[in-house]
């Protein structure tokens, strides 16, 4: 199946290593220009060269803090300027689990939620100059299911999929598609669930039996996904939550 992303301006937040990763060595791979950040130039430059291997596309990126707004509009005007605008942004980073304290929730609010406001109010305009685009939020099971304890990660990422479902009302008429993928737990070398596997080995091993596929998913796998809800073969879908967890929710999603 032809994705059609050969030449499209795509931006990813947060895609040095993981998940945001994995989606833009796939993006490369489909022939699409990408742009990449994380907090380390060191991390960008050295992803740069490597994602410039996989595909023919341009590979840029630069560090930037989605913490700090004026960085961040910036990073995205710099990017969108380089490579002649921006048909697909992926506002990937999040502050991460946490419990206890005031702090979690006030990151959560400032990286997961106004990192994703922030980041559609400056690709949105870019996006009218061109033909449209495709806008997809990385929200996680944790919103959609009760998860470990309360905790505002779960909360701030379940308030990402309903601004989604709204943003794809509000600019449809734009052409502009907005969904979100909730991934389960994911496991790769140095994530999360790498050092809950270390640290609580029983956890861990519960959480894969309650899989109906029997394990974790893949970074790999959730880029599928992503990739797919951005491409215009997509193109009749907007507003949705796909879930991508080899069965470890189990209500029934009407
Ligand atoms: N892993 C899972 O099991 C799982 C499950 C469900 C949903 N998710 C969601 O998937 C997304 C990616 O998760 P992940 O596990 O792949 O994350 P990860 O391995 O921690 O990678 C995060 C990336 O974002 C960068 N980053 C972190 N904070 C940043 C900031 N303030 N500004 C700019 N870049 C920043 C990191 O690089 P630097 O540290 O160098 O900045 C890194 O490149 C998140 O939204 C997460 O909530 C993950």
């Amino acid at each position: 199946m032809d994705l059609n992303l050969r030449k499209k301006n795509v931006l990813i937040t947060g895609s040095t290593q993981g998940i945001g990763r994995r989606i833009a060595n796939l993006f490369a791979k489909e022939g699409a220009n990408v742009a990449i950040c994380s907090r380390s130039p060191e991390s960008v430059n050295k992803a740069v060269s490597e994602i410039s291997l996989i595909g023919d596309g341009k590979i840029i990126g630069s560090s930037c803090d989605i913490k700090n707004k004026e960085d961040y509009v910036s990073w995205i005007n710099d990017m969108a300027n380089e490579l002649g605008g921006v048909d697909i942004f992926i506002p990937n980073v999040s502050a991460g689990g946490g419990t206890g304290s005031e702090k979690n929730w006030w990151e959560n609010f400032e990286i997961d939620i106004l990192g994703t406001v922030r980041g559609v109010e400056a690709v949105v305009p870019l996006m009218e100059q061109g033909q449209g685009g495709s806008i997809v939020m990385i929200s996680t099971t944790a919103a959609i299911e009760t998860f470990v304890a309360p905790q505002s990660y779960n909360a701030m990422k379940a308030a990402l999929i309903t601004y989604a479902k709204q943003l794809s009302q509000a600019h449809g008429d734009k052409g502009i598609r907005i969904n979100s993928v909730s991934p389960g737990p994911i496991y790769f070398d140095g994530g999360a669930w790498d050092k809950i596997k270390t640290s609580n080995e029983i956890f861990y091993e519960q959480t894969e039996k309650t899989h109906a596929l029997g394990r974790l998913g893949t970074p790999e796998e959730v880029a599928n996904a992503v990739v797919f809800l951005s491409s215009s073969v997509s193109s009749w879908i907007t507003g949705v939550n796909l879930v991508v967890d080899g069965g470890y929710t189990k209500r029934v999603q009407f």
